[in-house]
């Protein structure tokens, strides 16, 4: 790590420095949103500083610097880790391989063959898989009349599309969804850092059986397609497609599962903004916009300087690790208007929920397509939800939401009535 410039040494006011990103604790202890205004205002770029033992690194919170960040993958680079956990141990095992953490010509050729296998006949295929779910799902719960949205509808939809993508035979998506919630986030405070450890090695090794069974028999999922592309020749290894499995099941299940149950939350206490919804004043597509931005499941990404970098009055140098914050970004007073206010007919609504530039989300269409069906089932089947108890919060310093939605839903039978057509 190199030595700080003086931007660096910049004092920097009791309530900023008391925040430390890396504890998880942290964005269920303190008024974030606060804390967003404040670094957006005064402190643009903002160093923090080495805890415990762990290294320190810039944190960049407005949305022109971190579309600016996102966009130069020649003076910053990804294959060094993109989220705080790789970055902060100095790299990923995955980089050069895996498309999140590859850089340069490998990663443009390595994005044009996934790209492959996201056809549009892919992808409709899938889409119209995501509606026939999201309807039945949803119609189940509401004639239950009582539950838990994010186990029973929130947690499998986004599975099963993904599991569906790449070809993941139904029976072991509950076993991937339990593997999938282990390795990024934690419902549980404290669950021990091996536990992830594990739960990255399990998926890891049940993708390379499933691409070895894919090699042997192909079928039409995005596995087949891998196995048979090639880069300028020379076919993907086993641990490239297993690699790539991997960032597509990471990073497809549980940024969608949050965004679907902040977004029921969050109609839950907005009745205007769900009226809006419910008699169709807004559109489908602005409402989703709108519950990606509000949600932002994915609260930052990062990256590593490879030369000099200066940026709101500062210098990141070259080595330094520098977080993007697309938390902040998305209610960047300067970008949105109130964007404290959940708008569901917003527009413009530039939000960075998908990041920006090269490494644009690939899931970006398919994401769209789980909350927008999501929100249609809902407004159809129901006329509303009651909350009946306190969700429960995730811990994590990459992803923000919710792991539990107790319910009560209000049904609509006439739109009921239509469920099973
Ligand atoms: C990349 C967010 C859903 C697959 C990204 C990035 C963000 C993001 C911010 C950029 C990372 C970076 O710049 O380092 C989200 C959110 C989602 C979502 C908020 C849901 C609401 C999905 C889905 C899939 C997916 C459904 C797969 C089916 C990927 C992949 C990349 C990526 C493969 C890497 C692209 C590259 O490096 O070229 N996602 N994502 N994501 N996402 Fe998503």
């Amino acid at each position: 790590m190199s030595v700080q410039t003086a931007k660096s040494r910049e004092e920097v006011p009791e309530e900023i420095s008391a925040v430390n990103l890396v504890d998880p604790k942290s964005y269920l202890e303190h008024d974030m949103d606060a804390y967003w205004r404040r670094l957006r205002a005064d402190h643009p770029l903002h160093w923090h500083p080495p805890v415990d033992g762990v290294p320190g690194f810039w944190v960049v919170s407005r949305y022109a610097d971190v579309m600016a960040l996102y966009r130069d993958n020649q003076r910053l680079t990804s294959e060094k880790g993109n989220v705080l956990v790789t970055l902060l141990a100095g790299g990923d095992s995955a980089a050069g391989q895996m498309l999140a953490v590859t850089d340069g010509q490998r990663h443009k050729d390595l994005r044009n063959v996934m790209l492959k296998a996201f056809s549009p006949r892919a992808l409709s295929k899938v889409a119209a898989l995501v509606r026939v779910n999201a309807r039945r799902m949803i119609a189940e719960a509401v004639r239950r009349g009582e539950g838990d949205f994010a186990a029973e509808v929130a947690s499998v939809i986004p599975l099963t599309t993904v599991g569906g993508l790449l070809g993941v035979p139904v029976k072991d998506h509950a076993y991937l969804l339990g593997l999938t919630k282990s390795s990024l986030s934690s419902d549980e405070a404290d669950q021990a850092p091996e536990e992830a450890f594990l739960a990255r090695n399990e998926i890891l090794l049940y993708f390379s059986d499933l691409v070895a069974e894919r090699r042997a028999d192909p079928q039409d999922d995005v596995i087949s397609t891998l196995t048979a592309s090639d880069i300028n020749g020379v076919p993907l290894t086993d641990q490239d497609i297993v690699f790539n499995c991997y960032s597509l099941i990471l990073g497809g299940d549980e940024t969608s599962r949050l965004t679907m149950i902040d977004s029921l939350y969050t109609l839950s206490r907005e009745p205007e903004q769900w009226k809006r919804l419910k008699e169709g004043s807004v559109t489908l597509e602005s409402a989703t916009e709108e519950a990606l931005r509000w949600a932002t499941p994915a609260m930052n990404f990062g990256r590593t300087a490879l030369v000099d970098v200066e940026m709101a009055g500062g210098t990141i140098k070259a080595g330094d690790v520098v977080t993007l914050w697309n938390t902040s970004a998305n209610r960047d007073e300067s970008v949105f208007d109130h964007p404290y206010v959940l708008d569901l007919g917003r527009s413009p609504n530039k939000h960075i929920t998908f990041g920006y530039g090269p490494h644009f989300c690939l899931g970006a269409y398919l994401a769209r397509v789980e909350v927008k069906e999501m929100l249609d089932a809902m407004r159809t089947f129901t006329r509303g939800v009651e909350l009946t108890g306190e969700p429960r919060r995730i811990h994590s310093n990459l992803m923000a939401g919710m792991s539990t939605l107790p319910v009560r839903f209000l049904p609509d039978e006439a739109g009921l009535a239509t469920a099973d057509s």
